[in-house]
């Protein structure tokens, strides 16, 4: 008999945003002349950097002929790329990472969900909360926690994120963990860390020989000067941290697909009997057999957001963004509500003071208007919604007269 993996019957029946999705698409249905505004799931709207679109042109070119056609890449990425990255990304600005500890896949929320594979399944993993539910629901379905109470998974540590600290949690809540996720600038709070609060992450982690799991696919939106875009801006974090970009938000990529991972040389984890084994052989073991690298076209298209071009098109489209959750932010503050995010991130986290679906199914019913529940991304986010910024500015200009009207 079939038996099926039964940590699946502890997780939520769907994921957040298929559940939002059904329910914009129930009010559509019921109200087919609405104009919907999206400013739920952080989905890009702005076409591709010209850059890029002329580097992904000239790929398919390339892979029209003998002479340059691509078979199979390398799993880890090609080196045009890889070298790109470690210089622009990592050593142009100081921070010791080399071509050889970049790996190149289709995105971070893949890698993020893949990671875990490499641990022990009696690890303790610990997450924010509100959180970024990939972290999490990956987590249950691998069998590290127990069944869901109260919004809660037993075997998982929250870290709550709140006002009272600036939605960074402080690394003495996680005392006793082996993997701790951390994502600045934040998904879904919009807040961003400083150096003193990664490092003081860094020394814990280094401390305890724990893990940090640094998701920084929002780094392109920092503007403030001296706020970290890596964790490895922070000393010692090459000996505890694994850090995850995307070109997702940072270049228009959630349909094109593609984004890396850092694994440094010398990140060590330990077998049972205290033997350490190093991190990046088994990643490159992981992504080499159940991987085949992202494709060759995409891949030129990533390579081009490092030409001075492709740099200038890109930061324009971040800041076009910016300029959107700034208005936001502005006309909500006005409406008396109080709002993290929208400087360095693309996310506005409103706070409510009420129930989070019931103020989404309100912007939904009343303004036509998409946003994401905090509750959906956990039980410190209750009371608060999240709005995206990535939308054209008419469609954002309308969102604001419409919130004016029903709030
Ligand atoms: C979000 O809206 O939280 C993100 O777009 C989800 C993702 O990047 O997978």
């Amino acid at each position: 008999m079939l038996h099926v993996n039964e940590n699946y019957s502890k997780i939520q029946a769907s994921y957040l945003f298929t559940e939002i999705a059904h329910r914009v698409s129930a009010h559509q249905q019921a109200n087919p002349d609405a104009k919907i505004i999206r400013l739920g799931i952080g989905d890009v709207t702005e076409p591709l950097a010209p850059a890029v679109v002329e580097a992904m042109h000239k790929a398919v070119d390339d892979e029209a002929g003998r002479k340059d056609f691509h078979g199979y890449g390398p799993e880890q990425g090609y080196a045009f790329l890889r070298e790109k990255v470690a210089k622009v990304d990592f050593q142009d600005r100081g921070i010791d990472i080399a071509a050889d500890e970049i790996f190149i896949s289709d995105g971070a929320k893949c890698d993020c969900g893949n990671i875990q594979e490499l641990f022990g399944n009696d690890v303790k993993i610990a997450v924010g909360d509100p959180v970024y539910p990939v972290y999490v629901d990956t987590n249950v379905m691998a069998g590290r926690t127990g069944k869901s109470e109260n919004g809660r998974y037993p075997g998982l540590t929250y870290l709550t994120c709140n006002a009272a600290n600036g939605f960074v949690p402080d690394p003495e809540t996680a005392a006793g963990c082996d993997v701790v996720y951390l994502c600045y600038p934040n998904n879904p709070t919009g807040a961003v860390a400083t150096k003193e609060q990664l490092q003081k992450w860094v020394d814990w982690a280094n401390a305890n020989k724990a893990l940090i799991l640094f998701d920084a696919a929002y780094e392109a939106f920092i503007r403030t000067p001296g706020i970290p875009h890596s964790i490895y801006e922070c000393e010692g974090a090459r000996t505890c941290a694994i850090e995850f970009r995307s070109y997702s938000k940072t270049a228009g990529f959630t349909g094109i697909r593609c984004g890396y991972t850092v694994v440094p040389k010398g990140l060590m984890a330990y077998a049972a009997d205290g033997t350490p084994v190093e991190l990046r052989p088994m990643w490159t073991r992981r992504q080499t057999t159940k991987f085949n690298g992202a494709s060759y076209i995409t891949q030129r298209g990533a390579e081009a957001i490092y030409s001075a071009e492709g740099q200038a098109q890109c930061k324009a489209t971040i800041d076009f963004y910016l300029e959107n959750g700034r208005l936001m932010k502005e006309a909500l503050q006005a409406l008396g509500y109080t709002v993290t995010g929208g400087g360095d991130s693309p996310y506005l986290w409103v706070d409510v003071k009420g129930d989070s679906w019931e103020f989404f199914d309100k912007l939904l019913k009343e303004a036509n208007v998409v946003t994401t529940p905090g509750a959906g991304f956990g039980k410190a986010g209750e009371g608060y919604i999240r709005i995206s910024s990535f939308n054209s500015r008419e469609n954002v200009l309308e969102a604001i007269e419409r919130l004016k009207k029903v709030l």
